[in-house]
């Protein structure tokens, strides 16, 4: 077993930062996300410094859907992150944590009248995916008596290798306008008056473990520079969106580095407008790589049984991690309080609800469990608690947040009182 270097093994149990697993799990209760502040810290240096080493004028906007949390969007607000946002939730929140509003980048294909208004309101920068949406943007702006600065979402037909559902920058896919129409919005963008176009922004999918698919992304968006210099935009910035995969898989899968992405798309990106003259910001909009491996998802186990193949039953299933359900996604799955015995057996570990579908982690060889053992799923950070429901009528768990020798809920955990709060009785059934 791989561990990165926030966890570790310690009397037999699974340390996190400086905390033991079992120990959280007693004190917190489980199911129960587990996140190390530092570890987001350390992932932001790397990858953030690995950019810069380049070229200086680089802005990290975390990708907020990866973890929506206040404590996490505080712990990468105080890196200096600014944030892509997809939502009105997501905005309240990145400026909730002090995120500066010019540093936001308001997201999405199908932005309602109300995200329009609230990005010119706050004066947030709107990336647009479409003329339609230009058009009312333009008319929301003029209503408010304001311009808003907008970048275009171009879709650079680039096949990328990940889960077909994640990659968006196929021809195919919802996302932006073809690079080779997009020249026309811009066009029709500077015969607006409330809109003022002076950006690029593309995002070509997620979980990529190679380089080169975003070297060619970047390669698109030069073409797409230079067309705009002829019709006078000199870009202010030029968003190559987020993507970088993780090593889910630590024994097998081979992940680019911060400084082999960085060292892929920085000489295309410098040598692009050094060729046009023009010395834009290099925005990128990382989630995954920021937060994937800093958080664990701790469950217990209810019973074991053998009934064709051994299933160790959990209290956590894709109603608080789909990912493995959703995609076919890989976690690393370890006994927390049996860290160090041998894997002599091969267990499917199985969540509490009621679809075949609900496991966590497949065909897995593990230490004998029985119930009470604490199972730690590995690399939960991005899309975890993010994309969690409650399904089954069953209350989301609590996460808390570890800072050095400090543990602390940045989240409770659900109520049955919280499940039915919203729902209001129609009046012929009072
Ligand atoms: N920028 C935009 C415009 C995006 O749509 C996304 C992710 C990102 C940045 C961040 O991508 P990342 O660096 O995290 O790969 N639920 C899926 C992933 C969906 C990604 C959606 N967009 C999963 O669990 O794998």
């Amino acid at each position: 077993m791989i561990l990165p270097s926030h966890l570790s093994v310690g009397d037999g149990r699974l340390v996190i930062g400086e905390h033991d697993t079992v120990d959280l799990a007693e004190r917190f209760g489980t199911p129960l996300y587990v996140t190390d502040e530092a570890r987001i810290r350390e992932n932001f240096r790397r990858l953030s410094g690995a950019l810069t080493a380049h070229y200086p004028k680089v802005s990290v906007l975390y990708a907020a859907k990866a973890n929506g949390n206040l404590a996490i969007f505080k712990t990468l607000a105080s890196m200096g992150a600014g944030a892509d946002v997809f939502s009105a939730g997501e905005v309240a929140l990145a400026l909730a944590a002090g995120m500066r509003p010019e540093s936001l980048l308001f997201n999405g294909s199908s932005k309602t009248p109300a995200d329009l208004a609230l990005a010119v309101e706050k004066g947030i920068r709107v990336s647009v995916d479409s003329p339609d949406e230009l058009r009312q943007l333009d008319a929301t702006a003029a209503r408010a008596g304001k311009t808003v600065d907008i970048a275009f979402r171009v879709n650079p037909a680039i096949d990328v290798p990940t889960h077909p559902k994640i990659a968006t920058g196929l021809a195919t896919s919802k996302f932006g306008i073809p690079a080779g129409e997009i020249l026309d919005a811009y066009r029709e963008a500077l015969a607006l008056e409330h809109v003022n176009p002076i950006g690029i922004h593309c995002h070509i999918g997620s979980q990529i473990l190679a380089v080169e698919p975003f070297a060619r992304e970047v390669e698109v968006l030069i073409g797409v520079a230079r067309d705009l210099i002829d019709i006078g935009v000199d870009p202010a910035f030029i968003d190559i969106g987020g993507g970088l995969g993780i090593p889910y898989r630590r024994e097998t899968d081979r992940a680019p580095t911060p400084e082999e992405y960085a060292g892929a798309v920085m000489p295309v990106f410098l040598r692009g407008i050094r060729d046009l003259g023009i010395e834009p910001e290099l925005w990128v909009e990382p989630g995954r790589w920021l937060v994937g491996d800093s958080t664990i998802l701790l469950t217990r186990v209810n019973s074991v049984k053998t009934a064709h193949k051994t299933f160790a039953n959990v209290d956590a299933g894709f109603n608080l991690l789909v990912r493995p359900t959703m995609y076919d996604s890989y976690h690393e799955v370890v006994a927390a309080n049996k860290a160090d015995a041998p894997p002599v057996r091969e267990y499917s570990v199985t969540g509490p609800i009621c679809e075949t579908g609900d496991i966590l982690a497949k065909d897995r060889m593990l230490p004998t469990l029985a119930a009470g053992d604490i199972i730690a799923v590995l690399d939960a950070g991005a899309y975890g608690f993010a994309m969690s429901s409650q399904y089954n009528s069953r209350p989301r768990c609590a996460e808390v947040l570890l800072a050095d020798e400090k543990a602390a809920l940045m989240r409770r955990a659900e109520t049955i009182e919280d499940l039915t709060a919203p729902m209001v009785t129609p009046p012929w059934q009072a």
